[in-house]
């Protein structure tokens, strides 16, 4: 994924600013950065469901949002977009219809976020943790080969992240390409490739050992404020 000079106004503010990154495919990229820097603006630019004000964004090779990557990527937003009134086999069968796949595909996916035993529950029923899986699994059930994934683990405990971030090392293992936003850095070391964002820019495209050898900070944390204190001192002098 190539995103060149991507300049995106909201609400008459510049979202993003000159923003260019490039997002190898197979890894497990994180967006990191403080509320309000920029994170879901910027994936509705790769889905393709932001309009922009200048620069490029092609995602597997095509621009995004083209018809062709419909049923190639899979987005996740921050609220889950799921209907409280169906069944859970109901939901992700829904999505799937829109893609064509069969009630085999979504007992498939619906069996890869671990809701098996809640296939027939009411999703208004469900708790936090499990309305995000089942929009988990309305995303996987077209197999997309890259996934975005907008603050998934929100608002869940512990041991639930644990297990969705489990989750995401197993699709990555098999081959799909993720893009995951967090605004805490604690999550930072699940990622292979992070993103530092601020004020709608990127301040640091690195890895979490990288990010800790080029700061001198174990948490993680740390070195991004160190990195912040380093670009503001920067944009000064
Ligand atoms: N619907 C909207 N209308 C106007 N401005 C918005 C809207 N959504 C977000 N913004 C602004 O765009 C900027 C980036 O927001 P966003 O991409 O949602 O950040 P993040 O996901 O990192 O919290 C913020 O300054 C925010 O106020
Ligand atoms: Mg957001």
């Amino acid at each position: 994924m190539s995103i060149e000079h991507l300049r995106v106004i909201r609400g008459k503010r510049p979202a993003l600013h000159d923003f260019s990154v490039r997002i190898p495919r197979g890894t497990i990229t994180g967006l990191l950065g403080p509320s309000g820097c920029g994170k879901t603006t910027l994936m509705r630019c790769i889905v393709g469901t932001q309009i922009v004000a200048a620069g490029s964004v092609t995602v597997l090779g095509r621009p995004a949002g083209s018809a062709e990557l419909r049923h190639r990527v899979g987005y996740v937003t921050q609220e889950p977009t799921i209907y409280d009134d169906l069944r859970v086999v109901d939901n992700v069968r829904y999505f799937g219809a829109l893609y064509g796949t069969d009630a085999q595909a979504a007992d498939d996916a619906i069996e890869a976020v671990g809701l098996t035993d809640h296939r027939t529950a009411l999703c208004g029923n469900l708790s936090g943790g499990q309305r995000t899986r089942v929009s988990l699994a309305s995303a996987l059930v077209c197999h997309p080969e890259l996934l975005v994934l907008d603050e998934p683990t929100v608002g869940l405990d512990p041991v639930l992240r644990v297990d969705l971030w489990e989750q995401f090392h197993a699709l990555a293992r098999a081959g799909t390409t993720l893009i995951v936003s967090s605004h805490v850095m604690d999550e930072a070391d699940h990622c292979g490739e992070l993103l530092l964002m601020r004020e709608g820019h990127l301040l640091a495209h690195t890895t979490p050992s990288k990010l800790r050898e080029d700061t001198g900070c174990t948490a993680l944390e740390e070195a991004f404020l160190s990195v912040i204190k380093r670009s503001t001192a920067a944009a000064a002098g």
